[in-house]
């Protein structure tokens, strides 16, 4: 022990490169390391990482554990001490891809971009009725960051927005619903769900065929958050009794989705290799890097998980 503190990176050669050179630069004092192996584990007092290692002990002084993504579902709380603090990855470009993406999603099904593609492989030349981005009601099932975001950018056409949580949340010019009792409502008022949930025991299978039937009749479905939050075969049957009219998916259970997989081939789903939104380095480097001078100073940092709660 040398008395330095490290900051222990296991993520990717870019990223490194990246992270590396913004150190050396913002946070002198800390020691950068890519190499397990090269550091003494009682100097490692942050690390950065998507898995937890499987030797995490060796790090005794461990005082933060961050993701380099923004969920943190893959970490195994369970094995992680008590007094070490989790912080999920908040950072500019994560959340203007997440932006886009939601956007493009919401447009397209606005727009009817799948029944136009279904037609096209059919060389059909028909027009289908248009509605108002004002009389399509987009709701949101969660309203933490990157859902907030998404709304900030749709705001400028005119979609009637609405959002569930947790707890209750005020947006301006977004109707709130909170907690389970308010979520049959929410459903029933939605014609384009986009689900920005973490995945916790809460929200696994919680896109199921009991939610599908809350929405109105030819609803459709944008799926960022996590791939087993989703009950595959009740979308599939709702997909086909024609109750949702669409679905885009980001994320899927398992992932890589098998080349053999039924949502592959179905005409009403759009397909994304989970790519709607990744970190970007220079902005994730700059968020860290905050984040550690505010734990040196006492002070919150962003992001921080309540690991009770699971996000
Ligand atoms: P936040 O933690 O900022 O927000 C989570 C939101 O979900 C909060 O509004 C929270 O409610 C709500 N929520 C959580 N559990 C429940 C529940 N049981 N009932 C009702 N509401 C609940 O997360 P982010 O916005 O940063 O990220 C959301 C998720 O997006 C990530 O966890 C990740 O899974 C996914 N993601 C996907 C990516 C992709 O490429 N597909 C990329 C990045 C993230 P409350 O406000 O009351 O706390
Ligand atoms: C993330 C993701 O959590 O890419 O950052 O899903």
């Amino acid at each position: 022990m040398n008395g330095r503190p490290i900051f222990l990176f296991n993520s990717t050669a870019q990223r490194a490169a990246v992270f590396r050179e913004a150190f050396a630069r913002d946070l002198p004092d800390i020691i950068f390391a890519d190499d397990a192996a090269t550091v003494d584990p009682d100097d490692v007092r942050y690390l950065i990482t998507w898995k937890i290692p499987a030797d995490l002990d060796r790090y005794r002084q461990l005082e933060v554990v961050f993701s380099i993504g923004a969920g943190v579902d893959q970490f195994d709380n369970a094995g992680l001490a008590a007094g070490i603090s989790v912080v999920r990855m908040v950072e500019e470009g994560i959340i203007s891809m997440m932006q886009e993406y939601v956007a493009l999603s919401v447009l397209a099904l606005h727009r009817d971009w799948p029944a136009y593609a279904a037609q096209q492989s059919q060389g059909v030349w028909r027009a289908l009725p248009a509605r108002q981005a004002s009389e399509r009601r987009v709701g949101f099932l969660g309203l933490g960051i990157l859902a907030q975001a998404a709304i900030e950018r749709l705001k400028p056409f005119g979609f009637a927005l609405a959002g569930w949580s947790r707890s209750p949340r005020a947006i301006e010019g977004v109707e709130s619903f909170h907690g389970a009792a308010q979520l049959p409502g929410f459903l029933a008022r939605t014609n384009i769900l986009v689900c920005l949930l973490p995945l916790t025991n809460e929200t696994r299978g919680f896109l199921n065929a009991e939610l599908f039937a809350c929405l109105p009749q030819g609803a459709a479905l944008v799926q960022v958050g996590r791939g087993p939050q989703l009950d595959t075969p009740a979308l599939l049957a709702a997909l086909d009794t024609g109750h949702l009219s669409a679905a885009v998916l980001d994320v899927t259970d398992p992932e890589p989705l098998p080349s053999d997989h039924t949502l592959w081939r179905h005409p009403k789903v759009t397909i994304t290799p989970h790519v709607a939104s990744v970190t970007q380095p220079h902005t994730a480097a700059r968020a860290v890097i905050d984040n550690i001078r505010r734990h040196q100073a006492g002070q919150p940092m962003i992001g921080l998980v309540d690991r009770a709660r699971g996000y």
